[in-house]
């Protein structure tokens, strides 16, 4: 099976189009004539109401700065950056949590009555992005962050998480102050106990942290790809079991977790400290039908 996945991605490898190699099944890439105000008016492929705090609007979490291009965005296509604040409560109940997320979909106003709205979680798909920190806006590594992850269709679980800092646990045994600036891809959280890190590497300062999660969902594997700045993805190991059933919804973006001990609802409990400006840049959203074993490692010239 790998070798077979190998040599379909080298028969891949030195196509360099304007294109992606293998066919979208969402792209999420921000024109660059868009703004957070096209989010907002249900314009770009992403759910114009969730996930932000009460009252807030994408025009007000949204950032586009100027950092270079990500490996798969075109010259069509622009870095976004997602911030958090005291005010990005979600629903304005959630206080144990500081959360803006933009839910990538398949084609601007898709949502659950769209027939197909499973495909993005389905048979083997490529989930591509593109990472980058913000020392202006800078995070608190002694909390844990969720960057990216796929939260089930009854938001029972997260079947994978892109996230940095200290892990959430009881105190900071969890993790230390040397690994928190790390960034790392976490299996499935359906027992909070059992849930692994599955790939990490040093989260650097100033450079695209460039991701690819090959999700097969009727194997229920993860495959973890990884290049920085415009270097093409290479595999970080073979598959690994995780499960992945439960459809859902991906989500790009900071999730921050409380910090505390004994809590029995960190949605609602720990604590967060406030005056925060923190952000996150991405990049190179998109996911691509994987089920032929096509991922594009560096498809943008
Ligand atoms: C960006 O430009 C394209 C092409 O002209 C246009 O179709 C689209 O509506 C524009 N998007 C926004 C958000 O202005
Ligand atoms: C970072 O988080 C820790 C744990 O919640 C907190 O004690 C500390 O005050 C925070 N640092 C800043 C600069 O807010
Ligand atoms: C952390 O570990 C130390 C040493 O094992 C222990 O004394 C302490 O109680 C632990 N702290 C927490 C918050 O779990
Ligand atoms: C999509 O997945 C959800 C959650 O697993 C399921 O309830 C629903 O029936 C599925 N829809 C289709 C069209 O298969």
């Amino acid at each position: 099976m790998a070798s077979r996945s190998f040599i379909k991605l080298l028969a891949f490898l030195p196509i360099s189009f304007a294109e992606a190699t293998c066919p979208l099944t969402m792209d999420n890439r921000f024109p660059i004539n868009s703004t957070g105000a096209s989010v907002d008016a249900g314009l770009l492929p992403f759910n114009s109401k969730y996930d932000l705090g009460e009252d807030q609007t994408w025009a007000q979490d949204l950032q586009f700065p100027s950092v270079p291009r990500s490996l798969f965005d075109g010259s069509d296509d622009k870095a976004f950056e997602v911030t958090i604040s005291d005010e990005s409560i979600f629903q304005g109940t959630q206080t144990g949590f500081r959360r803006t997320e933009l839910l990538p979909q398949r084609a601007p106003g898709d949502a659950s009555t769209d027939p197909l709205v499973n495909t993005t979680t389905s048979g083997v798909q490529t989930f591509h992005l593109s990472i980058m920190r913000d020392e202006i806006r800078s995070l608190n590594y002694s909390h844990e962050y969720y960057l990216s992850w796929l939260e089930s269709a009854d938001f029972s679980r997260d079947q994978f998480v892109v996230g940095t800092g200290t892990l959430f646990g009881n105190g900071d045994n969890v993790t230390t102050t040397q690994v928190a600036q790390t960034l790392y891809v976490r299996s499935n959280n359906v027992n909070a106990d059992s849930q692994k890190t599955l790939w990490q590497t040093p989260f650097t300062t100033e450079t695209w942290h460039n991701v690819g999660l090959t999700l097969d969902f009727t194997r229920n594997t993860v495959q973890v790809f990884y290049s920085k700045n415009s270097a093409p993805l290479t595999s970080q190991g073979p598959a690994v079991s995780n499960d992945l059933s439960g459809h859902g919804s991906f989500h790009v973006g900071l999730l921050k977790k409380p910090t505390g001990l004994g809590l029995t609802d960190i949605t609602t409990q720990g604590f967060q400290e406030s005056g925060i400006n923190e952000g996150m840049i991405f990049g190179g959203v998109f996911e691509e039908d994987s089920s032929s074993g096509c991922v594009s490692l560096s498809s943008f010239g």
